[in-house]
């Protein structure tokens, strides 16, 4: 029988889009049949500088009951997806501040042989969404983790062209059903897989 998995949704997101392409890899994951944390990364910006951009404001009131990630989510978690938008080419400073706050998880051994992967939004086609995954990858690399791609593992991923992560180019306008169901995808591989490693240990 298949253990049942623990999938984590560990995300940043200013204006929505990200946060769109999370609740998506939830949805996938759940119907995978994973126990799924949604989690936003904590809002460093203060209030004022939030109130400059009206979506952004709308955005953080509008996912105020989004429960805030701890590193127990990833303690807790057997797999675990990174959502962040492009910011010069990397990943939003919030979430390498959370990641960087998992530095004693790490140290302990406890995030090694998790499945990781991870999305992404960037406002043009060549804003760097992949340079923005892989060097998530690089932190999954120093914690030992199993990396899982989505690649061109179902139709879907021939119409996003995506192989490194589920992604939507924001200034083309709102999330596409093809990046959201490219993210569900992406969810339902790393539960699938995180779900055979795990029967695969305990057998
Ligand atoms: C400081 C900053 C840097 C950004 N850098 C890039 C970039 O390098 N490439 C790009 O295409 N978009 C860039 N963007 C746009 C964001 O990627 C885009 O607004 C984001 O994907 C939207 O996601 P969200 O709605 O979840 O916040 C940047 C935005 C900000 C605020």
């Amino acid at each position: 029988m298949m253990e049942t998995v623990n999938v984590a949704i560990v995300y940043y997101s200013a204006t929505g889009t990200v946060h769109a392409l999370a609740r998506a890899a939830a949805e996938g994951a759940e119907k995978a049949g994973a126990d799924v944390r949604l989690r936003k990364v904590a809002e460093p910006a203060p209030p004022e500088v939030i109130d400059t951009r009206p979506e952004w404001a709308e955005h953080v009131r509008d996912t105020a009951d989004v429960p805030v990630a701890t590193v127990d989510d990833l303690a807790w978690a057997d797999a675990v997806l990174f959502g962040t938008p492009t910011r010069f080419g990397n990943p939003a400073s919030p979430l390498r501040a959370f990641i960087e706050a998992a530095g004693p998880l790490w140290f302990q051994g406890k995030l090694a042989d998790k499945v990781y992967s991870a999305f992404t939004a960037s406002n043009t086609a060549h804003g760097g969404q992949e340079s923005t995954i892989l060097a998530l990858a690089n932190t999954f690399y120093h914690w030992g983790g199993i990396i899982v791609p989505p690649g061109y593992t179902d139709p879907i991923q021939f119409q996003s062209g995506n192989p490194y992560g589920a992604s939507h180019v924001a200034g083309e306008g709102p999330v596409s059903e093809v990046a959201l169901q490219s993210a569900r995808h992406q969810a339902r591989r790393v539960t699938e897989t995180a779900a055979a490693f795990k029967t695969g240990r305990a057998a």
